[in-house]
């Protein structure tokens, strides 16, 4: 069926349902195409309430028959739901709906994957599943029974009941309808068990299909490090009987918080050292945590309604973050997130997508699962933590679990912890929830009579919607360093309040050298005037690792722009400063490895832009590649040493150091490859015996125009592999030259293994077709026209996946008129496709502006 006309949903308009709902039962009589839910709901009038208008929501549901206290009622029966008249007393609400889960192609509410039943009901698929009030703030607790003939049949909570064909689950805690889960297949389990602190046994399975249960267990050692870690960092026990992870194939997202029934994308839960990397390790562990940690910031505590997304999400993005840093390397992962939310964040905080980390409006709330209100969101937290101290934030912690356990919050409430909690007015701090747009800091310096002025001025352009922006709370973490090296100041934090303001810095023997920013302390953008040689020198000396790197950073992005627009060769203090770390054996491996890494294409063109200077693809494209090979010859000496480092002993395993040892060798073995044409990769892809190496060695091969033999065997021994193949077609695309690259995606959309209604495949190859980007950008305008084709052939089957995609096109007005006048064409295309989803509709007139 056809979506309801767009409606818009304001923040400002919120008010309480009517009906507080005490208790849930349901029972499912499982069939692919007609399934059966019988639902029976108890009410009671909303003393808080002033609208008693009783609506359930429902789509996509064929209603068979309905009753109040036992009475049959026949409702009003609308698109998005149903309307029917409610007793001003306590009652109870039956009924019993059909509904068809082998055609739910969308992946929201009950849907099948590969024969077995799941559920994705964040953030309003529930009602795709029965009627019922689905809004966060309607909390109950769920009693459920399955019946159905399959081996495996799960829901939220703790299992109350089974036998032969049916089984019923109970969970004792209030939630929200987004966090109900169902899962009925044929599975097997990955078992273990954790012991909380307070000594409850907790018996946890991960569920995967037969032939998977071999890639379980790095994901069972995640879970139990997380639970530990949420005790004690947090003091955050689990709390019930069991723990339930579920790995499926068809999945919009990456992974999804059910109550006591995790759901994961295969990608982000499966894992074994033949099949994965080590980055896709590193990111299970992560999205494990992640989805775990949402026990308590987001379960236990959940949103009032979804404007306040980023409490949840931000926070939980916030915790995963803080416990990677404890696992692993914390600067590694400090830079891995800032180069993260340079790529995807900024880009959107920066164009036709921008919106604050709480949106004030929507149509389709799925759109706004975005790196501004997750990732943003992460670092808006991690600046309330620097600017009321470890001590503070603790407290506030500790208050907001006392104070809102069990209740739907704002982002209010959250803030209003941290102010009891430590006495600070957070009035001013409120504004990066609510204005959109990266703040520029721009930074001038006086000397004079052992005195240091450092003057820092803020300003955030417009976005959509926010001509005027006001000044933020900026922690600005500063250090200095004299002229031999010493760190003359530790770090500080500079309360940035105003427009503009100075800092003083007394007694100081000789004119310092600001280190500022110091670990990314703000997600703003720096503006400052140094010279290669300041940034050379930062390179080589400054304390504070993160920004050591970024003054490599810098020195890389400056010579690339000045190659771009100068015709300039490749600087000198960045190949000298650059080979001064790599030979440095004191730094860790994988700090090194993120040393040699280069701004993206896309984020080089935002730059350009920013300097008023229209991007051309193919030039960044040429510069990078001039680049490389400079530094290639430069490093040359060093570049064999490096690489063998990946080569370590004992057993593969995914740990901080192995794969940090792994991440160098393989940046200098792309390195080799520029000056030996794929020689050594080629021995290399021939004895790797992980996918980390297996798939290092094919992209240096496919980057020198190599490599047929090699992605012809990789495709016979693991064409029966779906997350190996998925990383067979997003690297085809994603390495190849510009000029092939419309034509190599388009091949390979039709080879017999596209299949393209799996998200994961989608993604791999048209994702990396939009992150190619002198590719994507070809001039000829066939790569735009491929990804509108197969948006606009995606939309009718899964709007929100589609929807999330066209995100590719939100940088277009950076280009010139020619690629403007192309791409508003595909848009445009898009945009007068016949039915297209609510979903999609919106993102493309959003882009479009
Ligand atoms: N809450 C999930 C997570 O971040 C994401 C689910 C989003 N799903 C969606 N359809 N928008 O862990
Ligand atoms: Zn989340």
């Amino acid at each position: 069926m056809r979506d309801a006309a767009p409606t818009t949903i304001y923040l400002k308009d919120y008010t309480p349902f009517g009906y507080i709902v005490d208790s849930v039962h349901l029972t499912f009589d499982l069939a692919p195409h007609a399934t059966r839910v019988k639902s029976r709901i108890s009410f009671r009038p909303n003393p808080e309430a002033t609208d008693t208008t009783f609506f359930l929501h429902g789509e996509n549901l064929r209603l068979i028959r309905a009753s109040i206290d036992g009475a049959e009622v026949t409702p009003e029966v609308t698109g998005g739901g149903l309307f029917a008249a409610a007793p001003a007393a306590p009652f109870v609400w039956e009924a019993e709906v059909e509904i068809d889960p082998a055609n739910n192609t969308a992946l929201e509410g009950l849907y099948m994957s590969n024969g077995m039943y799941c559920t994705q009901c964040e953030a309003e698929g529930f009602r795709k599943i029965t009627y019922y009030p689905d809004r966060p703030d309607v909390m109950s607790t769920f009693t459920v029974r399955i019946n159905g003939d399959l081996p495996v049949l799960l829901s939220n909570g703790n299992p109350t009941g089974s036998g032969e064909g049916w089984a019923e689950w109970t969970d004792p805690w209030p939630k929200p309808a987004y966090l109900f889960a169902l899962v009925a297949g044929d599975l097997l389990a990955h078992s273990d068990s954790y012991i909380t602190r307070s000594g409850r046994e907790v018996a946890l399975n991960l569920w995967v299909r037969p032939g998977d249960e071999g890639k379980c267990a790095f994901g069972m050692e995640a879970l139990k490090k997380s639970m530990k870690w949420d005790e004690d960092v947090y003091g955050r026990e689990y709390d019930l009987d069991v723990f339930n992870i579920v790995a499926v194939d068809d999945f919009n997202m990456g992974a999804m918080e059910n109550k006591g029934l995790n759901i994961f994308n295969s990608a982000a839960v499966l894992a074994s050292p033949e099949t994965s990397t080590d980055a896709n390790f590193e990111r299970i562990e992560a999205i494990i945590a992640h989805e775990y940690f949402h026990n308590w910031t987001g379960n236990r505590i959940t949103c009032r309604d979804w404007f306040q997304l980023c409490l949840k999400e931000g926070l939980t993005v916030f915790r995963d973050a803080q416990f990677t840093s404890d696992v692993r390397s914390a600067p590694v992962e400090r830079i891995r997130d800032v180069i993260d939310l340079r790529a995807r964040q900024f880009p959107e905080d920066n164009g036709p997508l921008s919106h604050p980390v709480r949106p004030e409006s929507f149509q389709e709330i799925n759109n706004f699962y975005t790196a501004t209100v997750y990732e943003k969101g992460a670092e808006v937290i991690g600046m309330l933590k620097r600017l009321v101290g470890d001590d503070g934030y603790a407290k506030a912690l500790d208050l907001y679990f006392d104070r809102h356990d069990g209740q739907a919050c704002t982002i209010e409430d959250w803030l209003k912890v941290f102010e009891d909690a430590t006495g600070r007015d957070l009035g001013q701090f409120q504004r990066w929830y609510s204005q959109a747009g990266t703040p520029r800091i721009k930074v001038e310096e006086a000397w004079a009579d052992g005195t240091y002025t450092l003057t820092l001025s803020q300003s955030t352009p417009p976005t959509p919607g926010q001509p005027q922006k006001h000044p933020q709370v900026i922690p600005v973490a500063v250090g200095l360093l004299g002229p031999n090296g010493d760190e003359v100041r530790p770090t500080e934090i500079l309360e940035l309040t105003e427009a503009r303001q100075s800092f003083t810095f007394q007694g100081l023997a000789a004119k310092p050298v600001p280190s500022i920013l110091r670990g990314f302390s703000a997600p703003v953008i720096l503006d400052q005037d140094s010279t290669p040689a300041q940034r050379a020198f930062l390179l080589a000396h400054d304390t504070d690792p993160f920004n050591r790197w970024e003054a490599g950073r810098s020195l890389a992005s400056d010579t690339l722009l000045k190659m771009v627009t100068q015709d300039a060769a490749p600087d000198a203090d960045y190949l000298d400063g650059l080979l001064a770390v790599l030979r440095d054996d004191g730094l860790d491996p994988a700090y090194r490895a993120l040393m040699l890494d280069l701004p993206s294409q896309s984020e080089l063109a935002a730059m350009l832009h920013d300097r008023g200077v229209t991007p051309d693809p193919m030039a960044i494209w040429t510069a990078v590649e001039t680049l490389r090979q400079a530094t290639a010859q430069h490093m040359q000496d060093v570049l064999p040493r490096l690489h063998s480092q990946s080569q370590v002993d004992g057993p593969y395993s995914p740990d901080a150091e192995q794969s940090g040892k792994r991440a160098l060798g393989s940046a200098a073995l792309a390195l080799i490859s520029r000056q030996d044409g794929g020689a050594q990769a080629a021995s290399e892809y021939a004895r790797a015996d992980n996918m980390t190496l297996q798939l290092s060695a094919l992209s240096c091969l496919l980057k020198a125009g190599k490599g047929e033999t090699e992605l012809a065997a990789y495709y016979d021994q693991w064409r029966d592999d779906r997350l190996v193949m998925d990383k067979w077609f997003g690297l085809q695309v994603a390495l190849a030259s510009p000029d092939r690259t419309p034509q190599i995606a388009r091949q390979l959309t039709q080879h017999a293994d596209f299949n393209w209604k799996n998200p994961n495949r989608f993604r791999a190859l048209m994702g990396s077709l939009a992150m190619n980007h002198a590719g994507f950008h070809h001039e000829s305008g066939a790569s735009y026209a491929l990804l509108a084709d197969w948006l606009i052939r995606l939309d009718p089957v899964n709007p929100q996946t589609t929807a999330r995609m066209c995100s590719a096109f939100q940088t277009w007005k950076r280009y010139d008129a020619g690629r403007q006048a192309m791409i508003r064409a595909q848009l445009e295309r898009i945009a007068s496709a016949p039915d297209l989803s609510r979903d999609t509709t919106e993102m493309i007139s959003r882009i479009l502006g």
